[in-house]
């Protein structure tokens, strides 16, 4: 069974306390929720007062995705507000070996989201330092865009370095998935689907989280 990571980013941001617990009372498992700066991804979001009021309410783990540049800076911050995952992405981090280090010292879970473009033996080196690998199936920085399809063969590549290496990472997929791709993507070797619009733009989110939950 995948876990499920529904993203806050297409809530409705004047109704956050009753989405939280839409999730909470839902079969997903963690909180997906997306730090962009305008400046590494052409949109703002939101940043820690959210994540802190979230926090709030959510009773589920808090995985965050940022997409901000020298996301090093800010570790420390995500932690403070309740982050109980970090993801920082490979292309924002020069030094990703000691931002991965600098983010398990704060007790979090590693997490390293890659773009469409970069290819995953780039992350060979680094597998046991990172606990979850977030392939981006979008661009990052909007929700609702359509999945780019290459990111199956992404899994499957990935899945086969993780097998190789006897590593524990979870492979998470982010970006346009819907029940359209999630039974593909299990079978490639997909661990954690994330899914923004077609959760929260449904008729009935708490069914359509069972749904992707039963795949
Ligand atoms: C995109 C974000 C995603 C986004 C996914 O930059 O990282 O988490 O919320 O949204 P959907 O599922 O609508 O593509
Ligand atoms: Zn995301």
């Amino acid at each position: 069974m995948p876990v499920i990571a529904p993203s806050l980013l297409s809530a409705d941001f004047a109704n956050l306390q009753r989405d939280c617990k839409m999730v909470n009372n839902s079969e997903a498992d963690w909180f997906h929720l997306d730090v962009m700066d305008g400046v590494f991804v052409p949109n703002i979001s939101f940043g820690l007062p959210v994540i802190e009021a979230i926090n709030q309410h959510a009773q589920k783990p808090l995985d965050v995705h940022l997409m901000i540049v020298q996301p090093e800076r800010y570790i420390a911050d995500f932690k403070a507000v309740g982050s109980d995952h970090l993801t920082v992405h490979y292309e924002a981090s020069p030094h990703l070996h000691r931002t991965l280090q600098a983010i398990r010292k704060e007790d979090m879970k590693t997490g390293v989201a890659i773009n469409p473009h970069t290819p995953v033996h780039l992350l060979k080196d680094v597998i046991h330092e990172i606990d979850i690998v977030c392939m981006m199936s979008v661009n990052p920085g909007f929700g609702g865009q359509s999945f780019i399809e290459n990111t199956y063969q992404k899994v499957r590549d990935f899945k086969e370095i993780i097998l190789a290496q006897n590593a524990a990472t979870l492979i998470e997929i982010d970006g346009g998935v819907s029940s359209a791709n999630a039974q593909k993507l299990i079978e490639c070797g997909a661990d954690v689907l994330v899914a923004g619009s077609f959760v929260f733009k449904s008729n009935d989110p708490v069914q359509t989280i069972a749904d992707l939950k039963g795949f």
